[in-house]
């Protein structure tokens, strides 16, 4: 069993997704949901769910003898899936090509700190894009910068808020992460 644990720092919907798509799996499963905050939904989420999750603070994020001694006990894969902290060094070492993230934009616009969630919607719609869309990549040492391994492209109107961009990010990340998870997975894509 290919075992994955999500950080997530918010609602979830993500998470879910993944849990759920992969709850009658035979090959992967959703080990751990890790949140830095302890109000975040998907804790909510998790425990419905019957996923293990785990709250943790800045120290034990940072404390290799902690969360990195934590990970290599419990994680064959790691997925942030709406996750606002950068991940210190000595665990994008420890799992090289295996963190990957989303970002709700087609990077490398709309990249970097900061730029996360509804600050992303409203900056697509402050520059009037045509287009924008959701970004699956690979995690390194700098925000919004590893290797990119899937994009999906929406349509935007004039006339589109920043919910309605939310809207249509939702749609293409609930359609697509999970599968394109499975991908690098099981078919090494
Ligand atoms: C998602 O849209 C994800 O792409 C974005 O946060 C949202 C989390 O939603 N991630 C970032 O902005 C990272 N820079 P969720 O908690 O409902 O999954």
């Amino acid at each position: 069993m290919i075992r994955i644990v999500i950080f997530a720092s918010g609602s979830g919907s993500n998470a879910e997704n993944i849990c759920d798509y992969f709850s009658k799996s035979k090959d992967v499963e959703v080990s751990y949901v890790l949140t830095n905050n302890k109000k975040a939904k998907v804790l909510e989420r998790a425990n419905r769910l019957k996923i293990k999750s785990l709250v943790f603070d800045r120290t034990e994020f940072n404390d290799e003898a902690k969360l990195l001694s934590f990970l290599e006990k419990e994680a064959d894969f790691i997925v942030l899936a709406g996750f606002l902290w950068r991940v210190p060094d000595h665990i994008t070492r420890a799992f090289p090509n295996k963190i990957i993230n989303i970002h709700p934009a087609l990077l490398p616009k709309y990249g970097g700190k900061g730029m996360f969630g509804m600050n992303v919607h409203k900056a697509v719609v402050a520059n009037k894009e045509k287009e924008t869309g959701i970004t699956i990549h690979y995690v390194n040492e700098n925000y919004d910068e590893g290797t990119i391994i899937f994009q999906a492209k929406t349509a935007l109107e004039l006339s589109d808020t920043p919910d309605d961009v939310a809207a249509k990010i939702h749609e293409l990340e609930q359609n697509n992460f999970p599968k394109v998870i499975e991908n690098i997975l099981l078919n090494n894509e």
